[in-house]
């Protein structure tokens, strides 16, 4: 099946509170109103390839409260096929508590179900995997299962991308088995990429946020795609855009360059409203953009 993306990673329920001061050590300081968006750099990398198109199946894990039941509910009504997503008894599913300044925004995840994202869950849904194009993986599932799922890609012939976020450290030889790897500037430079062979420097993608992303190109040129300039509400998930936007063209067969000006498009839109998935574009409203975008130039 062509266009089948496999995502293996977080599923968390993000509880976010605005506020126009940074709390101090010890201090107390009063916020707006709180409110509870479908989050995780799994979830939101699995929505944001769904809703441009690719056919996607999740693993994963949520609890069972009534946070896993939402989420659950939610991505089927994305579209995306959760037969790989188990429903754990006795644990949480996970949380992100998230702080929001202006455009400092400051996130501490609480785990839960995607702990227990263990090698033996996937052992048991490896079929997924071996019949997908594209598996996209993030850092929010313990590490050794990012490990097992990559070999196993590798083995089976089927592509594997990387976003190392939030940062743990990776062998050689797991970067050698990747197609490509997003990390961010600080993850790039937490792999030490330009100490890096040239077989890893040609697959990696760095994201820089409004500076662009920068890649390599086939003849060993390091290239930079300028971001799309907007209005900024909320910067959550500009990354997961990126990345499911970016598998989602990869998947149907588009070059490297193409793929990420196509990503850069559906993460400017989706920093346009608050919450991670919220602005997450449709096909058409990337190709309007775009379109947009080339008559002003
Ligand atoms: O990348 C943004 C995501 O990181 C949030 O949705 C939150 O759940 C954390 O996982
Ligand atoms: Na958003």
């Amino acid at each position: 099946n062509k266009n089948a993306v496999c995502v293996v990673g977080s599923i968390n329920m993000d509880i976010t509170v605005s506020t126009s001061k940074m709390p101090k050590q010890g201090e107390t300081v009063l916020g707006e109103k709180y409110r509870t968006y479908p989050g995780g750099k799994g979830a939101n990398q699995a929505v944001a390839a769904a809703r441009l198109g690719s056919d996607v199946t999740m693993i994963g894990a949520v609890g069972d409260d009534v946070f896993g039941k939402h989420l659950l509910t939610h991505l089927q009504q994305e579209g995306i096929q959760m037969q790989g997503v188990e429903v754990l008894g006795g644990v949480s599913t996970g949380i992100a508590n998230i702080i929001m300044m202006n455009q400092d925004n400051r996130i501490i995840v609480a785990p839960g179900a995607n702990q227990h994202v263990t090698p033996e869950m996937i052992e048991k849904k490896k079929h997924i995997i071996q019949n997908s194009d594209i598996v996209l993986l993030q850092q929010e599932i313990p590490m050794r299962t990012i490990q097992y799922v990559i070999e196993l890609a590798y083995e089976s012939g089927v592509k594997v991308v990387l976003n190392p976020a939030p940062f743990q450290p990776l062998s050689k030889s797991l970067l050698e088995k990747v197609t490509y790897i997003t990390p961010n500037e600080i993850e790039a430079e937490a792999i030490n990429i330009t100490q890096q062979n040239v077989r890893i420097q040609r697959k990696t993608i760095i994201t820089l946020g409004k500076s662009g992303v920068q890649f390599v190109n086939n003849n060993g040129e390091k290239k930079l795609v300028p971001a799309f300039l907007v209005p900024v509400k909320d910067t959550t998930g500009a990354g997961d855009t990126f990345n499911g936007a970016f598998v989602s063209q990869i998947a149907k067969g588009a070059s490297l360059h193409h793929a990420i000006s196509y990503a850069n498009a559906a993460a400017a839109l989706s920093v346009t409203k608050i919450g991670a998935q919220t602005g997450m574009p449709s096909e058409v409203e990337v190709e309007e953009f775009l379109n947009n975008q080339s008559q002003s130039d």
